[in-house]
């Protein structure tokens, strides 16, 4: 039997963190925990407060999209404040601790594409959305926002069936939202901790993208480019190399493999 009630107790009980997850905000319901996270940072919010919902009815997705939230699946935000220069790491390790849980608790293989989809059998099972508010050299806070399908039907969703896949449907049975919540969290602080250490998640991040190497289409604004995925750079951006042998850094974008 998989629980279906999320309560913080739940969550929090022998979590083994120090400060990820040890105070947790649930709501049955909200617009979207990044809304009600940002909130929560301006009135100083404890670092690691985590924010979570069983149905968004406005889930954000990057590049100003609509992020499908029902019940059923994960919708969390965690509240950091890193230094400035840790920012770009704040994506690899959220990437990392996500691929990480799944393979855990399903015995799944996820896979990552630039920048932050985690896909399972070439669907996106899972996006990463980080927000923050930075000025000059402070942060005011970073915001990481995670949605995973984990029971979702997509049978009731046929305007995302072609692109997206869920924890459940690759199993052919429900999986604990809690035991992938827990884990994620215990992974997330510790390459958290492990990076403001000195430690560097890059190249494992760099190492477990299925995009690098590969023959691919960049949307990045209006812009459509063409090419091969060379590398990524520290800052998290995407190397990418042009027909005519120039290379581009790219910040943002939204890439397609060719088959
Ligand atoms: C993407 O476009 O791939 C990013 C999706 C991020 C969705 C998560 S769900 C929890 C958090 N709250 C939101 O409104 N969005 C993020």
């Amino acid at each position: 039997m998989v629980e279906n009630s999320l309560s913080p107790a739940s969550i929090t009980s022998n979590l083994e963190t120090h400060f990820v997850g040890q105070r947790v905000v649930y709501y049955p319901s909200l617009t979207s925990t990044m809304e009600v996270a940002k909130q929560e940072a301006r009135q100083g919010a404890v670092e690691g407060t985590v924010i979570i919902a069983d149905e968004q009815t406005a889930g954000k997705g990057r590049l100003k999209r609509v992020w499908l939230s029902p019940q059923g699946n994960i919708a969390l935000s965690v509240i950091l404040y890193p230094s400035v220069a840790y920012l770009p790491s704040l994506i690899m390790l959220a990437s990392l601790a996500v691929v990480h849980s799944i393979e855990v608790v399903t015995g799944l293989s996820p896979q990552l594409k630039w920048p932050n989809d985690v896909l399972i059998n070439r669907k996106k099972v899972c996006g990463i959305l980080i927000e923050s508010n930075v000025r000059g050299d402070i942060v005011d806070y970073a915001i990481i926002g995670i949605g995973v399908n984990v029971n979702l039907r997509l049978y009731d969703f046929p305007e995302i069936q072609p692109t997206a896949t869920s924890l459940s449907e690759e199993l052919g049975r429900d999986v604990s939202r809690l035991n992938v919540i827990r884990c994620l969290l215990v992974e997330m602080e510790r390459l958290y901790l492990a990076s403001a250490a000195g430690g560097s998640i890059y190249e494992k991040w760099r190492d477990s993208l299925v995009t690098l190497g590969r023959r691919v289409y960049v949307k990045s604004g209006e812009t459509i480019y063409e090419g091969v995925a060379e590398s990524v750079a520290k800052d998290g951006s995407l190397l990418l190399r042009h027909p005519d042998g120039s290379l581009s850094k790219i910040i943002a974008g939204d890439v397609t493999l060719h088959d």
